[in-house]
């Protein structure tokens, strides 16, 4: 059976299915167009994300919107979320224990809005959603699993460490955009393996 995305936020919200419950300010549920084609996956909120209670609203969330802009999607028109869903204490990794304790809440979001594509920002999420351990490989293709498209980007926080990263982030938007025109259309797309 599937739910609706207010009962998994209000779940979300909730939540005390792992340690990352007790540093938490908020939890940061997905957020966006239910209706959106597609869906963005980040790692885990960091500080402004837990003070907001929103996902990608502090400096990687400005390289992801002028990204989005860039390659003409509008932020309010599409749905984005993270893997993990309440901050790792000092931004670390989401340990494996909470990447599994908060997956079946992406589960659920991927279950309820079907999206066409899964855009997998970095390497946490590709982790998470297609068991990878490198996104280089990948990085700016459509990848198929399990009946469900996927297209592997890098993380924009990674383009504040690597600037030159900000341009591959934005080609790879625009890629994407194409990708999904096509599939709107009904026209064939080039998959990967
Ligand atoms: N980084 C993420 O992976 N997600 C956010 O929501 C913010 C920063
Ligand atoms: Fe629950 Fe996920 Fe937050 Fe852990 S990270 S407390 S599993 S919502």
């Amino acid at each position: 059976m599937s739910g609706n995305l207010d009962d998994v936020k209000n779940r979300v919200i909730s939540c005390v299915n792992c340690g990352l419950s007790k540093s938490r300010t908020n939890a940061v549920p997905g957020h966006g167009n239910k209706n959106s084609d597609v869906i963005f996956v980040g790692e885990a909120p960091g500080k402004n994300e837990d003070l907001k209670g929103q996902p990608f609203v502090g400096t990687a969330g400005q390289i992801l919107s002028e990204a989005l802009e860039h390659a003409g999607f509008e932020r309010e028109n599409v749905y984005i979320t993270n893997v993990v869903k309440c901050r790792p204490p000092n931004n670390r990794q989401p340990l494996t224990e909470e990447r599994i304790a908060c997956r079946p809440y992406l589960s659920e979001e991927l279950d309820i809005i079907k999206p066409k594509i899964v855009c997998i920002l970095g390497n946490t999420a590709y982790r998470s959603l297609l068991d990878g351990s490198e996104i280089t490989k990948n990085r700016g293709k459509i990848v198929k699993s399990n009946g469900q498209l996927y297209f592997v980007t890098v993380h924009p926080a990674a383009v504040i460490y690597n600037p030159g990263l900000r341009q591959v982030l934005k080609d790879d938007f625009v890629l994407l955009a194409k990708s999904l025109d096509k599939l709107r259309k009904g026209l064939d797309i080039e998959i990967s393996q």
